[in-house]
């Protein structure tokens, strides 16, 4: 029988949406065994936020739970999500450090890289693309759903034939705000399998505005492979439609699910407890579980929203929250119409923010702005126009090349740098991509271990 796959991702985008990234690996190790039988296809557990907030927030090191989870993991294969050339970070890393990062991800466990980029540039895929190949992982492009008067349906399938001829093994259609209304969801799976009919696609979405479980439904409709669902205790809402509901929505039709419902209600059984925990800590904002059908007119994703509504009260101004709403659409249109999802839904996020608080749009820009405009992220989707660039920039001049061109060869001189604190190419990596939040941890840790060799008998 022709089953739908499905990919767990409570272990990542799960609560990165629910829980802003805060699960410690200790509450994931106790459930994995379970987790390792119930046939998922994968489970999505590592990059994205987990890996910055690993650090900065729960003092854990994300190399560490990537072996911990491997260690228990041995039948499910584990997935990551990369975005492009900025790897799990937040600017454009040299060729080397990709190649690196990938090498050394792919050797600690992970299977499947989801690999995206904001632009759906093609030049912010290749070199993670080919490494993902090079060390026998399993390349899964992803392209970034968003909706703009470019992005149309011929747009993602010409995107998927590059993906495609550049070595993808699998197509994912990523849509981290929840907007992809079912039937364009049909026809957008329909089209992409017509170019390529035995090309595996797999559906990514939220269920923020509600929308999650019919557009299952059809993509599955039109032969989509795999889909993302998240265990119901830690799922819903701002998260991925729930892995149990979806299990039934399929029940009795011509492509079931094979997952051990049994084993899926222990699992939500488990993660049941650790959210109270985690609500009595104050980590679950409720709103997260609020459905919120006018997304689909903002076109945001649900994290952004959160965001915004911290950014403001800070500032005093959560009046000004509609205005900002409303104020978002035209930076990002003044943008080229970039899908808003990291790092670019933060720059416009800011951007808007400004344009409200100071009364004019553009009167100040952050310098990440600057170098968007300038093409230093790659070539955004509609061609920006030059009176932007010249109010944001001061000039016209605008970079079309590769982003990683710009940035030489990083691993020689870090290792010299970081000589001193770090012991193998993880820690390494670790401090390329946050070397403010990584040396004081690496500091701590060693200090650490020499206290423990100190008080041994
Ligand atoms: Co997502």
């Amino acid at each position: 029988m022709n089953t739908i796959n499905i990919t767990e991702t409570v272990l990542r985008d799960g609560h990165q949406s629910l829980l802003a990234t805060r699960m410690p690996t200790e509450d994931m190790l106790p459930i994995l065994e379970k987790m390792d039988e119930v046939g998922y296809r994968s489970l999505e557990m590592w990059g994205g936020a987990t890996f910055d907030v690993a650090m900065r927030f729960l003092n854990q090191d994300p190399w560490d739970r990537l072996k911990e989870i491997k260690k228990c993991v041995k039948k499910t294969p584990l997935q990551m999500l990369l975005r492009g050339q900025t790897l799990v970070g937040y600017r454009h890393y040299a060729n080397d450090t990709v190649d690196l990062f990938i090498q050394k991800a792919i050797e600690n466990g992970i299977d499947i890289v989801r690999i995206f980029d904001a632009l759906n540039d093609i030049e912010n895929i290749r070199i993670p693309l080919e490494a993902v190949k090079k060390y026998g992982g399993i390349a899964q492009a992803a392209l970034s759903y968003t909706i703009s008067p470019v992005h149309s349906i011929e747009f993602f399938v010409d995107l998927a034939k590059q993906y495609r001829d550049l070595g993808a093994d699998e197509i994912a259609i990523k849509d981290m705000a929840g907007i992809l209304l079912p039937e364009t969801g049909f026809k957008l799976v329909s089209a992409i399998k017509k170019e390529m009919p035995d090309m595996p696609i797999i559906v990514h979405t939220h269920d923020t505005a509600g929308l999650g479980s019919i557009l299952y439904k059809r993509v599955s409709d039109a032969g989509a492979y795999s889909i993302d669902t998240a265990i119901s205790s830690l799922g819903g809402g701002s998260a991925q439609p729930v892995t149990e509901s979806i299990v039934k929505c399929f029940e009795g039709s011509d492509r079931p699910t094979t997952l051990n419902q049994e084993l899926l209600s222990e699992i939500a059984e488990y993660f049941k407890s650790l959210r109270n925990k985690y609500l009595d800590e104050g980590l679950i904002n409720i709103q997260s579980y609020f459905t919120e059908p006018k997304l689909v007119e903002y076109q945001l994703p649900g994290g952004m929203l959160s965001n915004l509504v911290s950014q403001l009260t800070s500032q005093k101004s959560i009046d000004k929250y509609e205005e900002v709403l409303r104020e978002i659409p035209r930076v990002r249109a003044d943008f080229g119409y970039p899908a808003l999802v990291t790092p670019i839904s933060q720059i416009v996020g800011t951007q808007a923010v400004m344009n409200v608080l100071l009364g004019e749009r553009y009167k100040i820009c952050s310098k990440e702005a600057k170098d968007y405009i300038s093409g230093f992220y790659g070539k955004s989707p509609v061609p920006i126009k030059p009176e932007i660039m010249l109010k944001i920039c001061g000039t016209e001049e605008y970079y079309t090349g590769s982003p990683a061109a710009l940035v030489k060869p990083e691993l020689v001189n870090a290792r010299k740098e970081f000589a001193d604190i770090v012991d193998n190419d993880e820690e390494l990596l670790s401090c390329i991509l946050f070397p403010q939040i990584t040396k004081p941890y690496l500091e701590a840790k060693k200090h650490t271990d020499c206290i423990e060799v100190e008080i041994l008998p």
